[in-house]
């Protein structure tokens, strides 16, 4: 089994685009059970609250936001015997010094090249340094679990080829230390838009609008959101993502939630009307998430067993990443302390 690792930002509830486009599949991809604890541990998740400092926000919400998130992502299927979860602060002295390292690799000019920068600092007064170094923070994640494949949405492309980047700049110039990665995407629900506007992807940073469906949405809340989903004057449903964002946008999320490809969900409604698709969609959804919402709330009933969880994650964190970060601190010359 490939290495793999990813991470989310506690900047607001999981929503169902974050589910579909990376969630999903970290579960999916988890070595099956019965894997022999030593092989265990391949998969590497990480709920990134640093990298939520990088924008405006409250203290105490970042606090809440990181446990509810740490506990949605176990309800959604992680699992501790066949993947690792920690949170990215109780790692925090080796990702930032992974990230101070791996600073004097990295450009200013590739750092400002990048849209998810573009797009958080336009129209702001003043924007944190800690925003314009996000994605070596992000490079520092991936590049310390020796990690190959990166499940994530369409949305962080750029910052795992940045990823790459970095990594093979590095090894060039102090010897081969670090394991390049790629990105992985699903097969559908890799870009999930807003339902109401669907040529903007769905966000979690919006706050609560009824074109984002968080995972912890009632089920009827679900199902109205669906419902009211932005679709056109036509009445054709097919996948067309110029000319029909909306309709695809259902689709793919019909496709997401039933494990179905595009071309099954596109056939599965040919001929059927609009409604009939927003009805299959609004269910289909609720019936993936229902499972999670019932295990989230067990789960929050326990947050000791979550902590507990979340510390052993970390302690075998910091084990993996430690040696990676002694070769990048041989490599690049730092004198070893004769005591350790
Ligand atoms: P974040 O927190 O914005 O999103 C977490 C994951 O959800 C995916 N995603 C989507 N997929 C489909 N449709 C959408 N509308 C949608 N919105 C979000 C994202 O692509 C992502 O996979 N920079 C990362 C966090 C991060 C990270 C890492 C990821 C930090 N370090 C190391 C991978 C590896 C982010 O902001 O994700």
């Amino acid at each position: 089994m490939a290495r793999v690792f990813s991470g989310i930002k506690p900047t607001g509830e999981m929503q169902l685009g974050n589910f579909c486009g990376a969630i999903q599949h970290w579960v999916a991809g988890q070595p099956a059970p019965g894997t022999p604890a030593a092989d265990a541990g391949d998969a590497v998740f990480c709920v990134v609250d640093l990298h939520a400092m990088t924008v405006p926000y409250d203290p105490a919400d970042l606090r809440r936001l990181t446990r509810e998130l740490a506990t949605l992502l176990l309800a959604s299927g992680l699992d501790e015997q066949r993947s690792l979860l920690f949170i990215q602060s109780h790692v925090g002295g080796i990702h930032s010094e992974c990230t101070w390292l791996l600073n004097n690799t990295a450009t200013i000019g590739e750092l400002r090249r990048m849209t998810q920068f573009k797009d958080k600092s336009q129209g702001q007064e003043s924007v944190s340094v800690g925003l314009f170094n996000y994605p070596v923070l992000m490079a520092s994640d991936i590049l310390l679990y020796d990690t190959e494949e990166v499940p994530v949405g369409d949305d962080q492309r750029q910052h795992v080829e940045l990823t790459r980047d970095i990594a093979m700049r590095f090894n060039a110039r102090f010897g081969e230390t670090f394991m390049i990665p790629r990105a992985t995407y699903p097969p559908s629900g890799a870009r999930i838009m807003d339902l109401q506007n669907p040529t903007k992807k769905m966000s979690k940073s919006g706050g609560d609008s009824p074109g984002c469906v968080f995972v912890l949405d009632d089920p009827k809340r679900i199902a109205k959101k669906i419902k009211s989903a932005v679709t056109d004057s036509d009445t054709d449903i097919r996948y067309d993502t110029e000319a029909k964002p909306g309709i695809s946008n259902l689709l793919d999320l019909y496709a997401a939630a039933t494990k179905s490809t595009l071309g099954e969900a596109a056939s599965h409604f040919d001929g059927q009307r609009y409604g009939d698709l927003k009805v299959a969609v609004a269910d289909a959804v609720v019936a993936m998430l229902e499972p999670v919402q019932a295990r989230y709330a067990e789960l929050s009933a326990d947050p000791a067993e979550v902590d507990r969880i979340l510390a052993h994650g970390a302690q075998r964190a910091a084990e993996r990443a430690t040696p990676v970060l002694d070769r990048m601190r041989d490599a690049v010359g730092l004198l070893r302390p004769a005591i350790r």
